[in-house]
């Protein structure tokens, strides 16, 4: 199997059932323009990720990571009208490509975009009592990510979905070794899932246009 079949299907499966729109494709258009790094998710799993949030009902989203919003549009299009989607960057620039991408995608009321270290926002959230979120979607600097579902676990409810992406970065997963500190956070983060009696969870390996990788999905017993 090559990458070069897994971009025929993935235009297939997008040119079917995730077809680029104006906003979406402008998104793009400009986090290249803006020099953002392509590690945005790709189409279909934008839709995935829609699909979820419409399956979970969602009204509140919170994603770790936003960089130029191209997660935030698929997540936010599934909002209801007085739904909220709360996004955390670090980054000041990724986050005014994001905000300018939401605002033509007719996003910006429903979504906000906090800049600062995701873990400060998230003892923020803690802090203020936050209302709890339907669904959750990590996917920032990756040996954080033990903290991003701590902090997860304290804004959701039962019923709730937590999703994380990147979990096999070309199958280095597997190698319990690993030096590598998104590996060994990667790593901890499946682990610190699999050994919480509250969650029931699992990963998935993905091929596609953005090479081999995969998610993994918990949600909040209850
Ligand atoms: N969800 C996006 C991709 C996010 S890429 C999409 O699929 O379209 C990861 C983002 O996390 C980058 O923009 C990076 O700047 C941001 N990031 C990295 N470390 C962070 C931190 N500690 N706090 C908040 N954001 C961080
Ligand atoms: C990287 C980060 C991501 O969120 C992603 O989807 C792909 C790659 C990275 O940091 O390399
Ligand atoms: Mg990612």
């Amino acid at each position: 199997m090559s990458q070069q079949q897994w971009n025929s299907v993935d235009d297939y499966f997008n040119s079917l059932l995730a077809p680029d729109d104006k906003a979406l494709h402008a998104a793009l258009r400009d986090s290249e323009a803006a020099g953002l790094p392509h590690i945005n998710v790709t189409a279909t799993q934008g839709k995935l990720l829609h699909l979820l949030a419409l399956t979970q009902g969602a009204r509140r989203i919170l994603e770790i990571g936003t960089l130029g919003g191209y997660s935030t549009i698929w997540l936010g299009r599934a909002l209801p009208a007085d739904g909220r989607l709360i996004s955390l960057e670090a980054n000041p620039t990724h986050a005014a490509v994001a905000r300018a991408n939401l605002a033509r995608a007719g996003l910006a009321g429903r979504t906000e975009v906090r800049v600062a270290p995701a873990l400060d926002s998230l003892a923020r959230l803690v802090a203020e009592r936050a209302e709890p979120f339907d669904l959750v979607f990590i996917d920032a600097d990756k040996p954080n990510n033990p903290h991003y579902l701590e902090r997860a676990l304290e804004l959701t409810r039962p019923g709730s979905l937590i999703i994380g992406d990147n979990v096999v970065r070309g199958g280095d997963i597997a190698d319990a070794d690993s030096t590598d500190p998104s590996i060994r956070g990667i790593r901890r983060f499946l682990e610190l899932i699999a050994e919480n009696p509250k969650l029931t969870a699992t990963a998935v390996q993905t091929v596609g246009s953005k090479g081999y990788d995969g998610f993994s999905l918990a949600r909040v017993n209850g």
